[in-house]
């Protein structure tokens, strides 16, 4: 079995509110870490993708589990270096970041489905082959696969129009890999389930704020909700439970 905390969409932006409702999940998260493998953050860590913004990101996800992390659009509004330099320790680079955090009983794959500089998003043919090889080494191991931008429409018209284009070379590529139990990914705002490729798409809702639904009362994002996230559970036979929980305020 599997347990995984999954936030995303913090938009870090040097300012106290989004840097407050991380840091009340993240003592959420903290709290009950014992019980969890790791931690996985599905991009838009930075708001302009600023080296600062990111540092601080960074230093807030620094918990007691191990991150596994990947870029939002927001996160490479310049490129991917500062994200390389700043998540990876790395002098820099345009590569995809791509990575494989291997937990007990399992794995996590991050793949990278930006397009420096713009909304949407896809995943480059360097990510598909990467995945594929990956998935190929990680044939008898149950994985959940995370990365930005949902590959299925949300009924969010605002993030509909900014999804994963292409996204039906990543359903063919995971009728070959049935050990991927589920996908998870964020950009969205929203906290949401569907499904893609016969697997759970599992959308974590932002630190940062909610974006509402047509049918809502609002037409911007709001952060007058309590910050939330999200709670997987990978049982041995690959079958995946999620629930969605605000994070309380913290005590002074
Ligand atoms: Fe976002
Ligand atoms: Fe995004």
């Amino acid at each position: 079995m599997i347990t995984l905390a999954h936030i995303s969409d913090l938009h870090i932006d040097g300012g106290a509110r989004a840097r407050e409702r991380v840091e009340r999940v993240m003592a959420y998260i903290d709290a009950v870490a014992d019980s969890l493998d790791a931690l996985v953050v599905t991009g838009d860590l930075a708001e302009h993708g600023a080296l600062g913004e990111l540092e601080e990101a960074r230093a807030l996800l620094s918990g007691r589990l191990p991150a596994a992390t990947c870029p939002g659009n927001h996160d490479v509004v310049e490129g991917r270096s500062a994200f390389r330099r700043v998540m990876l320790g790395e002098p820099g680079g345009e590569d995809p970041v791509n990575a494989v955090h291997r937990v007990d009983g399992g794995a996590v794959v991050m793949c990278d489905s930006t397009v420096p500089g713009e909304g949407g998003g896809l995943l480059s043919e360097e990510t598909l082959e990467w995945l594929e090889d990956t998935l190929a080494d990680l044939r008898t191991t149950p994985v959940v696969l995370g990365f930005h931008h949902q590959p299925a429409r949300l009924h969010a018209p605002y993030v509909d129009a900014l999804a994963m284009q292409g996204a039906d070379r990543l359903a063919f590529l995971l009728e070959r890999h049935p050990q991927v139990a589920g996908l998870l990914c964020g950009h969205a705002h929203t906290a949401a389930a569907t499904a893609f490729a016969q697997r759970p798409l599992l959308v974590a809702p932002a630190t940062a704020g909610v974006l509402p639904l047509p049918w809502e009362d609002a037409h911007r994002v709001t952060d007058a909700q309590p910050p939330a996230l999200a709670f997987h559970i990978l049982d041995d036979d690959g079958r995946m439970t999620t629930h969605f929980r605000t994070a309380p305020p913290q005590e002074d």
